[in-house]
């Protein structure tokens, strides 16, 4: 039988990306995590739309769409992200990045931009992809649908914990008003706003540990 596609929507730092890459490698998926393309189209902005109060220039940004080429290109069984032919896996986790991606994602002409990107690598079924509008606008078809959600504190620890680990400098209040301003802005966005879908199953992760969240999801996958 055909291969499933999953949409795994949900709030920042729930762990949708890191678990979607495990349950991806489980069940023979390819996994996908969108907010990479939002966050390498932030750092382009970065680099070349930037105001000199270092804010982004957003008609610049958009009027420059067409040059911005950002494709995932599989290594290995794992999608790595490309701007321009240069792999940016590890400039896209940049606190800049952070701070910025909200606004530049907010943008109708930006969404629309990587909507082809996003249902392409869906066509072919077989796939697991992670983001904020999965379930409700990207691939409303999905044959599995999860909304994942946990306690502000809980969230904030994990970043934190996970900066840390990765050598940022920050600290857990810092990491924490990210979060709220990140959820805020992409729950409130007129455009493809972050909220869960009707026939979505709400997975609150904020007592489980990470298998626990991941058995309780492919508790709901059946086999194929
Ligand atoms: O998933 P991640 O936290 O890396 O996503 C970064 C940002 O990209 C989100 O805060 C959101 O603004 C945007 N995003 C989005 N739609 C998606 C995935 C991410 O708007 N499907």
């Amino acid at each position: 039988t055909k291969k499933p596609v999953i949409a795994i929507d949900g709030f920042s730092s729930t762990g949708k990306s890191s678990i979607s890459k495990i349950i991806a490698k489980r069940l023979g998926l390819i996994h996908m995590d969108t907010g990479a393309l939002y966050r390498g189209i932030t750092f382009y902005a970065i680099q070349n739309c930037a105001n000199t109060d270092k804010t982004i220039d957003i008609k610049k940004l958009i009027s420059d769409l067409p040059k911005i080429n950002l494709e995932f290109q599989n290594i290995d069984g794992e999608l790595r992200l490309f701007l321009n032919g240069k792999n940016i896996d590890k400039e896209i986790r940049f606190p800049q990045v952070s701070d910025n991606v909200s606004q530049v994602a907010k943008e109708a002409e930006v969404r629309n931009y990587l909507l082809t990107t996003q249902r392409d690598i869906a066509k072919k079924g077989g796939v697991i992809m992670d983001g904020r509008d999965i379930g409700t606008v990207v691939l409303p078809d999905a044959d599995y649908k999860f909304f994942m959600t946990a306690s502000q504190d809980e969230r904030a620890r994990r970043r934190f914990l996970e900066l840390e680990l990765a050598g940022e400098k920050t600290d857990i209040e810092t990491v924490k008003q990210n979060l709220i301003s990140r959820d805020k802005i992409d729950s409130e966005r007129e455009v493809s706003p972050l909220k869960q879908a009707d026939d979505a199953i709400l997975i609150d992760n904020t007592s489980i540990n990470k298998e626990e969240t991941i058995e309780l999801i492919l508790s709901y996958i059946k086999k194929f």
